[in-house]
């Protein structure tokens, strides 16, 4: 409860002063520190709203939500599909350290800093990734983590909008109503809208036998299928944690409140039980400190988190020694297991490609003049679809993107390395966790034909390849005491060289999908990264010198394993060796799942607020 209650009175009278939407509930370094919450979290990012929110859905419950950034301005990059790229949103700039694997290069950091983190500037793309996927999660530790534990809050986090009935049909859109939740907050939809080189995919696709999906948010997902976005259909607006988790109730909450542009430095203690936090002023490098009665939550991106519970002295005794900071528990986990998905961009001069397409809106201001005002007058658009992206996408498993051999070949290879000489932890529980995960994912997921990356053409120049079931794995780790450095950033893209076999493999089937006589009426030509190489080896170069590590799909690193496999917290959320303190962001899944983040963080975060509450009585 807020113990500073003439403020409360302030806040209520200010509230009912101002009309709806200003920000009354943000408060300021000071009144933060003065006033004792039940719980504090830390980064108000996709997790971290979620959970605010339903926290403070009792009105006795106060919330503190401290976030690194500030509020966006509702610019068009931010609420626009066709206007997207957010960039004063992101976390600019920040570097990976060098990439061993990939000639030492060092790489940009994608991940979003603002009210609302990551879904705030994200592409917008809604997907749950397969059943099989979540249920290995279970096995590794995270037990109530599998499809069916999580479902009914992929259901409760969001409202689905079905298409229109003649344009799905059209368009070949299907879904499954009973995935979907009907009233959640997030607004899920599919763009009203597409390019006439959607339907050359589509065939060239069913061509080649890739089967259609009825809805990739049912459990399964190999195929392809449309995607579908983040995206209020009412007005075509991004739906993101700020107007789902904060807009949305704000004005009936007092007891809410989100302080902007601060960084969590630590969170404070009494022994091994969380007390609250150090928090730093941007602006002015001023530090305070505000209490948690109940729990400190943290909430700060796969990529900031361990920073914070490093910092805290949370992690393995070398590192932290070489910081100079005191262990307080000793969990070697805390920064390892760094995952992401790993992009491949494939470019196509096209000398007879279709008008409109997803490079028109660039190329064209008339075109471009003319799509604007329809979206302004609410009609369908190219508006509607993020931009420079395309609607359909593909997901592939090992099995249907190279021969029986060359499968047999890459598997074997892979179980034949020794996982110690892959990582660079040599913590007995880490590395046993990660032969775990090998083994899940090597003699399970692989053999179940459970997708190893996807494709998506965005009808101009640009196909992406993603990779997205990596065995390498990078790591966070801080480089000094300052809260306010960087983390050396490690992805450790391409360590295990079975992840460039992978790659190798769904570039290829991407040739043969170009190949189809769907797409070479439109004179696809490649232009990079390999045109005209056959070698394996020789496009391999190619593909490393092309990749990028991230696709801002940062995960894992404060996985949710047993503590004896380097895991960092328990199911229950809470953080090994102490009390009142929890995790609820991307960092806690034991791997990387193969869709997009959002549906899965937005659903897992729902979980954690019921367990939250559930523990404390509320
Ligand atoms: C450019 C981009 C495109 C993406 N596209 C897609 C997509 O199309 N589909 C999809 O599913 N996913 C996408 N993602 C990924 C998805 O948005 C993230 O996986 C998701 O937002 C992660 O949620 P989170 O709660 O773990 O962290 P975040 O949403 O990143 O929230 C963490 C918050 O903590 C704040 N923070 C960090 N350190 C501190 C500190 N010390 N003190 C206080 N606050 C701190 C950050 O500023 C941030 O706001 C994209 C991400 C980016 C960056
Ligand atoms: C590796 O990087 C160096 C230095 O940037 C560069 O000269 C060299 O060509 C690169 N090698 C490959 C194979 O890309
Ligand atoms: C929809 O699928 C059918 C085949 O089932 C195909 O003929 C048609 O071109 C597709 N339409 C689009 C827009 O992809
Ligand atoms: C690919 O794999 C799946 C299941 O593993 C199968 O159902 C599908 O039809 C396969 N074929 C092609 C050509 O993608
Ligand atoms: C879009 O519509 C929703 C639902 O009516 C509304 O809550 C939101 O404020 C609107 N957003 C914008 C930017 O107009
Ligand atoms: C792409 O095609 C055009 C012809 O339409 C040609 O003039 C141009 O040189 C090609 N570009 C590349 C990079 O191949
Ligand atoms: C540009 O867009 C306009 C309006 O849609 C269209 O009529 C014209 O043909 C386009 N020009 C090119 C070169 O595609
Ligand atoms: C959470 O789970 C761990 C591990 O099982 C247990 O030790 C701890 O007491 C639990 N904490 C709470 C608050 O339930």
């Amino acid at each position: 409860m807020l113990v500073n209650s003439a403020l409360v009175v302030a806040l209520a009278s200010l509230a009912n002063a101002l009309p709806s939407g200003l920000l009354a509930r943000v408060v300021d370094a000071e009144t933060a520190s003065q006033t004792s919450y039940d719980f504090i979290i830390a980064g108000g990012g996709t997790s971290g709203l979620t959970v605010a929110d339903r926290l403070t859905e009792n009105p006795k419950v106060s919330v503190l939500v401290i976030e690194y950034g500030p509020f966006d301005q509702k610019e068009d990059g931010v609420l626009v599909p066709g206007a997207y790229f957010p960039v004063p949103y992101l976390w600019l700039p920040l570097f990976s350290t060098p990439q061993t694997a990939l000639n030492n290069t060092v790489y940009g950091v994608p991940c979003g800093r603002a009210v609302g983190g990551g879904s705030a500037v994200n592409a917008m793309f809604f997907h749950r990734s397969s059943a099989a996927e979540y249920d290995a999660w279970d096995d590794l530790g995270a037990d109530g983590w599998d499809w069916d534990g999580l479902l009914p809050y992929f259901k409760k986090s969001e409202t689905f909008h079905p298409p229109d009935a003649a344009y799905a049909k059209d368009r070949n859109i299907t879904y499954d109503l009973s995935a979907h939740g009907t009233s959640g907050p997030v607004q899920a939809s599919y763009p009203p809208y597409d390019y006439p080189g959607s339907k050359n995919f589509w065939n060239a696709a069913l061509r080649l036998g890739i089967p259609t999906i009825k809805d990739p948010n049912a459990g399964e997902a190999i195929g392809i299928f449309c995607l579908l976005h983040s995206v209020d259909p009412a007005n075509q607006t991004r739906s993101f944690a700020r107007t789902a988790h904060y807009d949305r109730v704000i004005s009936a909450r007092p007891n809410y409140h989100v302080l902007p542009n601060t960084a969590v430095g630590k969170v404070t203690f009494t022994g091994t039980t969380a007390t609250g936090v150090e928090y730093i002023d941007r602006a002015s490098g001023a530090k305070s400190t505000a209490k948690a009665t109940k729990e400190v939550i943290i909430a700060a991106g796969a990529v900031h988190s361990p920073q914070i519970l490093q910092l805290s002295g949370i992690g393995s005794k070398s590192h932290l020694q070489g910081l100079g900071i005191k262990q307080l528990v000793n969990l070697p986990g805390v920064g390892q297991n760094l995952q992401d998905h790993l992009v491949l961009t494939v470019n196509y001069n096209y000398t007879n490609n279709l008008f409109p397409n997803g490079g028109s809106l660039q190329s064209n201001a008339t075109y471009n003049a003319e799509q604007r005002a329809l979206y302004d007058a609410r009609q369908p658009s190219a508006y509607d679809i993020t931009a420079t992206t395309g609607n359909l996408i593909i997901f592939l498993n090992l099995q249907n993107t190279t021969s029986a051999a060359k499968y047999q070949s890459i598997v074997s290879s892979a179980k034949s390395l020794n996982p110690a000489t892959l990582i660079s932890s040599t913590d007995k529980a880490v590395l046993k966790g990660y032969a775990n995960q090998r083994n899940a994912i090597l003699n399970n997921l692989i053999p179940a034909g459970e997708a190893i990356g996807d494709i998506s053409w965005n009808t101009a120049e640009a196909t992406s390849i993603y990779m997205t079931r990596p065995l390498s794995r990078g790591s966070v780790m801080a480089a000094s005491a300052d809260p306010l450095a960087d983390p050396l950033i490690d992805f450790g893209a391409g360590t295990d060289p079975t992840d460039i076999e992978f790659l190798l493999a769904i570039y290829k089937k991407n040739r043969e999908i170009m190949s189809q006589p769907e797409i070479k009426v439109l004179g696809a030509q490649e232009t990079s990264p390999a045109p005209g190489l056959t070698d394996d080896n020789a496009i391999k170069a190619a593909l490393k010198a092309a990749l990028q590590p991230s696709n801002a799909h940062e995960c894992c690193t404060l996985a949710m394993m047993d503590r004896g496999q380097g895991g960092v917290v328990a199911s229950n959320l809470t953080v090994y060796g102490t009390s009142r303190l929890s995790v609820v962001d991307a960092s806690i899944w034991p791997f990387v799942t193969g869709g997009g983040p959002q549906a899965t963080v937005y659903g897992g975060a729902e979980k954690a607020a019921d367990i939250i509450k559930k523990r404390h009585g509320i």
